[in-house]
Parts: structure tokens; sequence; C-alpha cells
């Protein structure tokens, strides 16, 4: 229960293997819909195609007898969306509420807009429950272009749509950050700028907890999560420290990074961070690139090209406007070596990057020399 009148009617989802079809989520995923009971009934969104029937059975527990009045739309993806028409049948005096570019993927997905039972809104429209009354904010590309945010004035909650959301699923205890930076670089990181909009415009709200689509309701020092939200969405630094991106074909490059990892710790940086491109999560080394301001990608020259998943990582930050850093480049070629090189040339548009003076280039071992070079990298970067 979330207030007298609002409650927890979402689900936990332990089967699936990546969400939105690329994101590994070791604990599962919640897929939240509350309720808000009242002379009228509002359910706040459906739930993934899985659990139509657990999803129902606990509207019905909650209510029991009663019918909702409202379906509110916030968000149609299909995470969230995949029960409406269910809910539409089961139910089939409830009025749909959500934006028009929403109604319009109704059709694509269910073959009906609905046009007879609902209500389309816009920003700053109001829905009067009885006591509650909601009033609909529209958050264009959080993450969807259709996406409404929904204000509770009674008990001040936010339903937030997928900000503020989190991998995991609620019956697994894990820290909030972790999960949620990651979740929100891989998701919705290359919309800042809206993210910023819709911060701007909540900004004068009361807000007493914040219900979002993924994750726990968020009712204690809502300060931390605005603030991180803040930090995300405008590019900055969450956290002192360097993080070291590369890859390794013979392990020599490896060598490169450990001496340098050494070479940072020598020179006074307390956090380095250190992920191998091939191995690990792609999406905890993009939510990693974006906590700290600086950077160094080491990797190998590739057909000419540079080596694919330092390609496919650059291409990840680019593509979410990676800004505002900066970098240094540990290259490694047995006999043209073009990494460092290219690799600028992919940041060439990108605004407010750095380079560090002192690249390093490796000719198939790590030499001497090259050692020299690191510890320079390393002084130059702390
Ligand atoms: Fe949780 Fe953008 O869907």
């Amino acid at each position: 229960m979330i207030s007298k009148d609002v409650k927890y009617i979402g689900v936990n989802d332990h089967k699936i293997d990546l969400f939105e079809g690329q994101y590994e989520v070791p604990n599962g995923m919640a897929y939240n819909s509350y309720l808000i009971v009242d002379e009228k009934i509002a359910v706040m969104d459906s739930v993934d195609g899985a659990f139509g029937e657990e999803w129902l059975s606990k509207i019905e527990a909650e209510l029991s007898g009663r019918a909702p009045d409202y379906l509110v739309v916030q968000h149609m993806e299909p995470d969230h969306s995949a029960n409406i028409d269910t809910f539409a049948k089961r139910y089939p005096e409830a009025v749909i509420v959500s934006t028009d570019k929403a109604f319009s993927m109704m059709k694509k997905f269910f073959g009906t807009d609905y046009a007879e039972r609902r209500i389309v809104v816009k920003e700053g429209d109001s829905l009067s429950l009885g006591r509650h009354t909601l009033t609909f904010y529209t958050a264009p590309m959080v993450h969807w272009p259709e996406v409404v945010m929904t204000y509770d004035s009674e008990d001040g909650v936010l339903f937030s749509a997928d900000a503020f959301g989190k991998f995991g699923a609620l019956d697994v205890e894990e820290e909030w950050a972790c999960e949620a930076r990651r979740y929100y670089f891989g998701i919705v990181g290359k919309y800042g700028a809206q993210v910023q909009a819709v911060l701007k415009k909540l900004g004068g709200l009361d807000i007493k907890a914040i219900c979002s689509l993924h994750g726990p309701v968020l009712k204690e020092n809502l300060g931390y999560y605005l603030d991180l939200y803040n930090t995300w969405s405008s590019y900055g630094v969450e956290s002192e420290g360097v993080v070291i991106c590369y890859t390794s074909v013979y392990g020599n490059t490896k060598k490169a990074v450990e001496a340098l990892e050494k070479g940072l710790k020598t020179a006074g940086c307390k956090k380095v961070a250190v992920n191998d491109l091939a191995r690990c999560d792609m999406a905890e080394a993009v939510e990693d690139a974006f906590r700290y301001g600086k950077m160094v990608l080491a990797t190998t020259t590739y057909n000419g090209d540079i080596f694919p998943f330092m390609r496919e990582f650059i291409h990840e930050l680019l593509e979410r406007g990676y800004k505002n850093r900066e970098i240094g480049i540990i290259e490694n070629g047995s006999w043209a070596p073009t990494a460092a090189r290219l690799i600028k040339k992919m940041f060439e548009n990108s605004r407010e990057i750095t380079f560090a003076e002192n690249t390093v280039t490796i000719n198939s071992a790590v030499s001497e020399e090259n050692l020299e070079q690191i510890k320079r990298l390393a002084e130059e970067i702390v």
C-alpha cells in the first residue's frame, strides 16, 4: 500500500532473459501498476504480456466486487501496454485515458483506438476521481513520444512512467542507484534534454512519493533521486574517478591496462573502474562512462579499423550524446596502428570532449618506453 487509497498491483518477472531484447537483468524485472481507489477507481498502466491474468486477479482482489472506471495509459511500450486490450474486454464499461499519440499506437497494436470509450488528455489536463485529482504532464521521449506522467495532488504521488525506474524485480533487495543508472543510460540516456525539461516542469509540485513503472516506490529522501536524475540528464559527472574500457586479443593491451590502473592509483586516483568490453555487460561499461568524468580507451587496430567491441562501445556512447568528458587513448597495432586516429575521428562531432596529450602506441607487446608513456598518461589524467 502506498497510501490509504493508492495500492500496488504490479508483478515481478524472474523468467525474462533480456529486457527490451538486449539488457541483462540478473535480478529479474518489475512491471509496476497501481490502483487509485476513490469514488471513481483508476488503474495506472497495465503490465507485460506474460502477466495479464496475475495482474487482473490483483485488481479483482483489491476491489472486492467494484469495477475500475478508468485505465490510465502513461506509456505504450509493451512491457506496460500489452494488457490494455485484455483489460478493456474484462471491464467493458471502463474508459481508457491517454494521450492522442498513445491512442494512435493502440490502433497499431490492438487494431482499435477505443474511440467510443476514451478520454484524450493533453498537458495540464485534470481528471477528478473524487478526493483525488489527477493532473497530466506530457513527457515526450521519456521514454517514447506518447508518454505522460500523472500527479495525484491529494496524496502527492507522482506516477513517473519509466523515469526513476530500475532493472530488478521488487522481491530482490539491491541498491537503487546501480541498477537505476544502468537502466537510465541504457534506455533514456539519449534524451537528456527531454528529461531536463520534465524535471523543470515537475519542479513546483509537492511530491511525497514517486511511483515509476519499474523498481520500488520511492517515498523517502526524494531529493537524492531527483538530484541524480538531474546529474544524469545534464551529462554531469556523478563520481570522482577514471573508467578504463579496453579490448585485448592476446593479452598485451590488457597488460598496458593493468599498468595504467596501477599508475592511476599511484598518482592518487581513488577509484578506477575497468571493463573488458568483449566480456563485460556493455550496459555496465556505458553506465561507467557517464558516471565518471575521465575515461581511457585501450584497443587494437583491426582490419584497418578499431577492434569491433570498442567500435560498438563508442557507438553506444555517441548515440547517447556522450559529452563533457576527458578521454585518454592506448592503441596497439603490430604493423599499422590506426585505432587512436579513428577513435578521435569518431568523437569529432561530440561536444566538450578533450583528449589527453599523451597517447600511448604499443607495437605488439608493451615496451619499457610504453610503460613510461603509460605513467605519463596516468599523471596527466589524475
Ligand atoms: Fe518500461 Fe519504456 O518501457
